[in-house]
């Protein structure tokens, strides 16, 4: 053994050595901590060698004013520190002491929100419409900081991401890092809540979405099992697809970071495959107690989207009523895209009219607003009456004005009161009628069909189809019912 080696032992010691104690890549310089929050912690490890406290102490910038929080790591060298309720506001710089001495600076409180799915959440504010006028905008916020957490992949559950780091927003941080840049339905939603607080409260947006991915990928092993009694455990499809993987990598890494809702944007790559359908909403729905847990909050507020309209959108009637059923328990709400996408395109380009939803329906869910609508009219009564030839169907609906159909984003041949094709009957005979003679009546609408000797109408579907070009509106023309099936 010559010098030279043991010149490499020493120098493979000293850089071990000072690299002993790590970050975790969810923690650094500005930073939006969730605010008004006992559940909010930072979180570090030291070299097992280090047997002292770790000291860490936040410092209000302006104020000097500071707190001191003192923890001993564990054997592995893991350590938390669980802070006290922070209001709104800083900017802090946060000093941690360990064998070393790390700042964070520029940190913020704020609220925090998680951004997950496949591309249309992915989808770039500089692919989206008026995307480079955003950009240039964005520089115009700076309490909206934002982490992009780079898409990978793992069997085990991971409890670091694999890179990403806190900017404030500016045209650099909105177009730069991985996928083309950070995502647009993300950023408009935060930038929206940013402005309705007129910039008083800081938010941070977490992206961690990844194209063409399937919910099973980001279900927890647990979760999946949870579903596997019912459903078929789908193989052979891309490595980062299979069961739990994302999850492993791209949202367990974050359960330490506390926030305060969850906007959820996927199903598209569910759609394709037609045995699997019935598994989706058990996923789903796992998927949203599987954050929950991770994340120690029981009702953890999720934004799902329901997805947009699409001629090409084979079977996603049946994923949107998933995604409709799943939202339907508490704190989970539905932003519907069914209206406002675009029938040509499976990535809408306009994000705003959907970020928009999520908005208000996070002053809902998240901020408990009273009187917010985030949703149109629903069916309350359905009604048949046959006599001789023909059926007459009666559907009522929650509202106290009178429904009107109007044509949806992107219609070619749009609709209007006195002719529309929204509605669809089926016979026991198994005939689906598109020669039914449907009127609005204030909050009802009725349906009359053409029925042989001995057929009746056993189901009725609304806007079930991969792009809608009618729907019903509410007084306000805001929300769409949204498409159902009901059996009669
Ligand atoms: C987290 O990942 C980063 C690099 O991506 C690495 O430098 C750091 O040491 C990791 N931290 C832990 C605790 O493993
Ligand atoms: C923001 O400012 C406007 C105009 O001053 C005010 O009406 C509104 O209440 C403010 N919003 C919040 C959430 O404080
Ligand atoms: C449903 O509508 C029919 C006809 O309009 C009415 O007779 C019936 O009472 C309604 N049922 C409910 C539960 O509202």
């Amino acid at each position: 053994m010559g010098p030279l080696y043991f010149a490499f032992v020493i120098l493979a010691y000293f850089i071990l050595s000072t690299h002993a104690d790590v970050d975790y890549k969810m923690i650094g310089s500005n930073m939006v901590l969730q605010r008004n929050s006992d559940k909010t912690k930072l979180w570090g490890k030291v070299d097992a060698s280090f047997k002292s406290a770790v000291l860490l102490r936040i410092t209000h910038t302006a104020s000097k004013k500071d707190d001191e929080y003192k923890v001993t790591a564990s054997e592995d060298g893991n350590w938390v520190v669980k802070l006290k309720p922070y209001p709104e506001g800083g900017p802090y710089d946060i000093t941690v002491y360990t064998s070393r001495t790390t700042t964070y600076s520029n940190v913020m409180f704020g609220d925090v929100f998680f951004c997950s799915g496949q591309s249309n959440m992915d989808f770039s504010v500089l692919n989206s419409k008026d995307g480079e006028k955003d950009k240039q905008d964005s520089i115009n916020y700076p309490n909206l900081r934002l982490i992009h957490i780079k898409p990978d992949s793992n069997e085990q559950v991971l409890d670091n991401i694999s890179d990403g780091i806190w900017q404030v927003s500016s045209p650099d941080s909105i177009g730069g890092y991985w996928t083309g840049g950070f995502s647009a339905v993300c950023y408009y939603y935060g930038r929206e809540l940013y402005q309705h607080f007129n910039g008083t409260v800081p938010i941070g947006l977490i992206e961690s979405a990844w194209g063409g991915t399937r919910v099973e990928a980001w279900v927890s092993e647990q979760g999946i099992n949870a579903c596997r009694k019912k459903a078929s455990v789908r193989t052979g499809s891309k490595s980062h697809n299979q069961n739990s993987r994302l999850y492993n990598a791209m949202v367990a890494p974050v359960f330490n970071y506390n926030i305060l809702g969850v906007l959820w944007y996927q199903g598209e790559n569910n759609a394709g495959d037609t045995p699997f359908m019935a598994d989706f909403e058990c996923y789903l729905g796992n998927l949203v107690s599987s954050w929950r847990r991770g994340w120690g909050i029981e009702y953890l507020p999720f934004m799902i989207v329901q997805l947009a309209n699409w001629k090409s959108g084979t079977n996603w009637p049946v994923i949107r009523a998933a995604q409709e059923r799943v939202a339907s328990s508490k704190n989970v709400v539905l932003a519907t895209c069914v209206d406002i996408g675009d029938p040509k395109e499976v990535h809408p380009a306009d994000k705003k009219p959907l970020s928009h939803r999520l908005f208000l329906n996070a002053l809902k869910v998240v901020y408990n607003y009273k009187d917010i609508v985030t949703s149109g009219a629903s069916l309350t009564n359905i009604t048949a009456d046959a006599s001789g030839k023909v059926e007459k169907i009666t559907l009522t609906f929650n509202t106290k004005h009178s429904l009107k159909v109007r044509g949806t984003s992107g219609c070619t041949s749009c609709c209007n009161n006195a002719n529309f094709n929204a509605f669809q009957v089926l016979t026991d005979q198994k005939r689906f009628a598109w020669d039914a003679e449907t009127v609005i009546k204030n909050n009802q609408v009725i349906i009359q069909t053409p029925i042989g000797d001995e057929e009746f109408v056993i189901q009725v579907r609304y806007a079930w189809y991969e792009s809608p070009e009618c729907m019903l509106y509410d007084g306000d023309e805001l929300f769409p019912v949204l498409p159902f099936s009901v059996d009669i």
